[in-house]
């Protein structure tokens, strides 16, 4: 064994070019993933609706808190306890749970992160309000609560106008429950490709929720923040006049089936695999479903629009046809259509810069699933 063999066995991989890398591995490309993060934060500089960057994405600590360094950041949005868990415990002090969080396992946990940090989750329905607030005051802890609006994707969320306006009093007169305000994802117009069908979709699936949050105020209750949003639609929820935080999440990293759409952003992950066999034009990659996120279509060859991925529907294995001059053993980046569920498979990520691995950030929350 080698003094560099020796080095990569105990985790420096720093200064080593990225084709050395074992695979597969997860890849940033850091200058990239700066530049996503500096315009999402520049388009809000100074708005009246500030971001609130989505966790679920990259899950990784070191890229939320380059995030809020960023500016224009209030707090981060989880879509897990279990990511607010560890947010929390790397000293994040202002957190959304985009999601209902049920159950007394749950609810137990809830309290303890309410210990160390402001938390903020979604409700929909009464006997989770009752839920909340009986383990909070039996905790001594305080928990932010936002009223979530179905505005039209048909997952959580109680119906706009009176239905939240019945729920905001029982929360209310609850004890250790704070109203913070509404909760309204548009996630059924987040991949209208078509820009204006995108943005007229959005304007209209919001109505419902700003009008809310008018019937709110009307009655005496105040209604701190109203958020919602992805990285699709920050131009036009962002913009929205009673919207106040933006939850957008892929910006960071991005993949391709969100680059179609923002072209602003760069494609900044990657998967690395290596060549394990190839007969003519077909070449066999180390990667498969284990270890690419492929719901919104199969991964991408970086820099080779020739080659085409048939199927992949292998575990570990990727066919690729109509490959260009790859050898057994040569490296090669896949781009995933989905960062987010691709980063969840991993443990690290293979920070580069000119080439050569900058830095390795521990995905902290990579498979928490609670
Ligand atoms: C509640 C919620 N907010 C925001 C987002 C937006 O995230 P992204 O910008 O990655 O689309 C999502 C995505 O699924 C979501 O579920």
């Amino acid at each position: 064994m080698n003094d560099q063999t020796e080095m990569h066995l105990g985790g420096n991989w720093i200064g080593t070019p990225i084709e050395d890398l074992d695979t597969p591995a997860l890849l940033l490309d850091r200058a990239a993933a700066d530049r996503n993060l500096r315009r999402m934060a520049d388009f809000f500089r100074g708005r009246p609706c500030q971001l609130r960057p989505h966790f679920k994405n990259h899950k990784c600590v070191t890229l939320a808190r380059r995030q809020l360094a960023a500016g224009s950041a209030v707090g981060m949005t989880c879509a897990k306890l279990g990511e607010a868990e560890v947010l929390a415990e790397h000293g994040f002090t202002d957190l959304l749970i985009a999601n209902q969080v049920v159950g007394r396992a749950k609810l137990d946990r809830l309290v303890q992160v309410a210990r160390r940090a402001d938390i903020k989750v979604a409700v929909d329905a009464l006997s989770q309000v009752e839920a909340i607030s009986r383990v909070a005051a039996a905790a001594g802890v305080e928990i932010g609560i936002l009223i979530e609006i179905d505005i039209g994707m048909g997952r959580c969320g109680v119906p706009a106008g009176q239905p939240v306006l019945d729920l905001a009093r029982e929360i209310v007169r609850r004890p250790s429950l704070r109203l913070d305000g509404i909760q309204a994802f548009e996630g059924h117009a987040v991949y209208l490709d078509d820009p204006q069908q995108r943005a007229q979709a959005v304007r209209k699936s919001f109505e419902p929720a700003i009008e809310s949050r008018r019937l709110l105020e009307r009655h005496g209750i105040d209604v701190r923040m109203l958020s919602g949003g992805s990285s699709s639609t920050y131009q036009i929820t962002g913009a929205i006049e009673g919207v106040d935080e933006l939850q957008a999440g892929s910006y960071a990293t991005m993949d391709w089936r969100y680059a179609r759409m923002l072209p602003e952003f760069e494609v900044a992950l990657s998967v690395l695999a290596r060549v394990i066999s190839r007969r003519g034009d077909t070449a066999v990659l180390d990667v498969g479903l284990k270890g690419a996120g492929n719901e919104f279509g199969l991964p991408r060859i970086k820099d080779s629009p020739e080659a085409e991925i048939p199927s992949f529907v292998s575990e570990e294995h990727c066919i690729v046809r109509n490959v260009p001059d790859w050898t057994v053993g040569q490296a090669v980046q896949l781009l995933p259509s989905h960062a987010c569920t691709t980063c969840n498979l991993y443990r690290e990520l293979y920070v580069h810069e000119a080439g050569r691995i900058a830095d390795v950030w521990p995905i902290e929350a990579a498979g928490k699933l609670t």
